[in-house]
């Protein structure tokens, strides 16, 4: 039985077979060249689900050829944004046919809740590709109004081979949302999903050939930071690289590109995000938001509300009602729909968790509900709340990445914002409150890449989103993602008979 605190086991879920374990290198599913392969682990139980080919330099520099063929000489950043688009769609309807067994893989793997990918982390992979695919024909540059008698215009011609290193926490939002707009673009692409999470990629890459994405086009390489992750980063004939995942690593991808090919680099990284609650909240329809901020995805979430401010109006009631919810917040075994709450992805990331929630209580804070990892296999832990939070702790300052929340209080509109830009990220920002002014103006005073009002975690594939500060740079999402993979050359010709010189 998995591991459980207040859930039920799902033990009559049938998990598919493992069917694809090797790299996907020009078209095929290969071993690496060392032969080396590495365990990936069912965090319900800790048990080890298959085994998976450990790619490594040499890999990625055959990747890096296939992707360089398939970019410099290949069919397709030539073939019309029209063609790329149909084969887009194709991939996309692949996708859904397959749902069940793709949500399966991401939650055998990474504790996820198998309806929320089963009817939406999957599905609105396939609907990013879509929207890209909409996208792939309307690629255009501008005519120049140049001052002397010329005449110029510019061509968007896409970047190159594209470096992409995700993380583990949405294994197929994280492809999708940059695999996509590569695509879209005519790029080529090198894919290292994380460790802890590869079955899904492996997966998409099949399919993605099956849809007719010509060899070399998209790579998959499966592997570990510092070596498959750090090939890519520090590669010459790589003219993009993607990433998502910690501020540490962001710093070390960007350094790597600095000390090679200097080619540019996107980093979506970690947050401690604020959420603002105001007198005039209805304080249930809060409350069930603040949890949901932080609970969701097991606090696995770079956006996760992790510091929550509410007025002084409302505090104690707000602390009693949050208390009495996060008590009855169902965790256990993901594939149960009723369980809301399934174990974080590893045991580093246990172990991180439950060494911060002892931070806080050594530092002082209030432990008012949650705390402990709970049942006896897994790595799960109860959704925890501190009170009595000071702005100086460990547990405001860093994040967690856990179903940790730090509850404040605070009197005036000023105080809100300072409390919510008193951090060195700005990746997302909530605002509770009827009182739609104060909410449209507080947007404007909060250093965050994406505010939510009145709602949170309302992603949309249309929705530029990203970071501000050490919360990195560049955006996914939207078509503003799409520039991302695209450069611009300008091209200009004296107009007839006029004297240039
Ligand atoms: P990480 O940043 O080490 O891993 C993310 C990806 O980067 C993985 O694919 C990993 O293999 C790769 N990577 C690691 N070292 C690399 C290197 N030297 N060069 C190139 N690629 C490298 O994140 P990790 O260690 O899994 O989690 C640590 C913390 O990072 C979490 O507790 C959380 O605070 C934060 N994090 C934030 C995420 C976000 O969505 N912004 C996602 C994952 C983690
Ligand atoms: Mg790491």
């Amino acid at each position: 039985m998995a591991g459980q605190c207040n859930g039920n086991a799902a033990d009559h879920f049938k998990l598919p077979e493992i069917k694809f374990t090797k790299l996907f290198i020009n078209g095929e599913f290969v071993d690496s060249i060392s032969g080396k392969t590495f365990e990936t682990i069912d965090p319900r139980n800790g048990e080890v689900v298959a085994r998976i080919a450990a790619g490594d330099k040499e890999d990625v520099e055959l990747a890096i050829k296939a992707a360089r063929e398939a970019f410099d000489h290949g069919k397709w950043p030539r073939m019309s944004g029209f063609e790329r688009g149909r084969i887009m769609i194709k991939f996309a309807d692949l996708i859904d046919q397959n749902a069940e067994e793709l949500a399966a893989l991401d939650c055998m793997n990474g504790g996820k809740l198998f309806t929320f990918s089963k009817h939406g982390e999957i599905p609105e992979g396939a609907n990013t590709l879509r929207y890209y695919a909409g996208a792939a024909d309307k690629i255009h540059g501008e005519t120049l109004k140049m001052s002397r008698a010329l005449h110029g215009y510019t061509l968007r011609e896409p970047i190159g081979v594209v470096g992409v290193i995700i993380p583990w926490n949405f294994p197929t939002t994280m492809f999708f949302l940059k695999v996509s707009p590569a695509l879209a673009a005519g790029c080529t692409i090198i894919i290292k999903p994380a460790e802890q999470t590869p079955l899904s990629a492996l997966y998409y890459a099949h399919l993605a050939k099956l849809a007719g994405i010509p060899d070399g086009v998209l790579n998959v390489i499966t592997g570990f930071g510092h070596t498959a992750g750090a090939a890519i980063s520090s590669h010459m004939d790589i003219d993009k690289v993607s990433f998502t995942g910690s501020t540490e690593v962001g710093r070390l991808v960007m350094q790597a590109s600095a000390s090679s090919n200097l080619k540019p680099v996107s980093l979506e990284l970690g947050g401690k995000s604020p959420l603002l609650i105001f007198n005039d909240a209805d304080v249930d329809t809060a409350v069930d938001l603040a949890l949901f901020a932080i609970f969701f995805n097991k606090g696995e979430i770079c956006v996760a509300g992790s510091r929550v401010f509410v007025q002084e109006g409302i505090y104690d009631e707000f602390v009693k009602k949050a208390a009495e919810k996060a008590k009855s917040w169902v965790v256990g075994d993901p594939f149960d729909p009723h369980v809301q709450q399934g174990p974080q992805v590893d045991k580093k990331q246990f172990e991180k968790i439950l060494k911060y929630i002892e931070y806080g209580k050594s530092e002082g804070a209030t432990l008012l509900t949650g705390g402990k990892p709970c049942g006896e296999k897994g790595y799960f832990i109860e959704p925890t709340i501190f009170t009595d939070v000071k702005e100086d702790m460990k547990i405001v300052q860093d994040e967690i990445f856990g179903p940790v929340m730090s509850l404040m209080k605070f009197k005036t509109v000023e105080e809100a914002i300072e409390k919510a830009n008193n951090t060195r990220y700005g990746l997302a920002a909530g605002i509770v409150t009827k009182d739609l002014n104060l909410a449209n103006t507080l947007s404007r005073s909060i250093r965050a890449g994406m505010i939510w009002i009145n709602c949170y975690i309302a992603f949309d594939r249309d929705c530029p989103y990203g970071g501000y500060k050490m919360s990195g740079f560049g955006r996914d999402s939207g078509l503003q993602a799409l520039e991302q993979y695209l450069q611009t050359k300008a091209v200009v010709t004296p107009l007839h008979n006029s004297p240039w010189l």
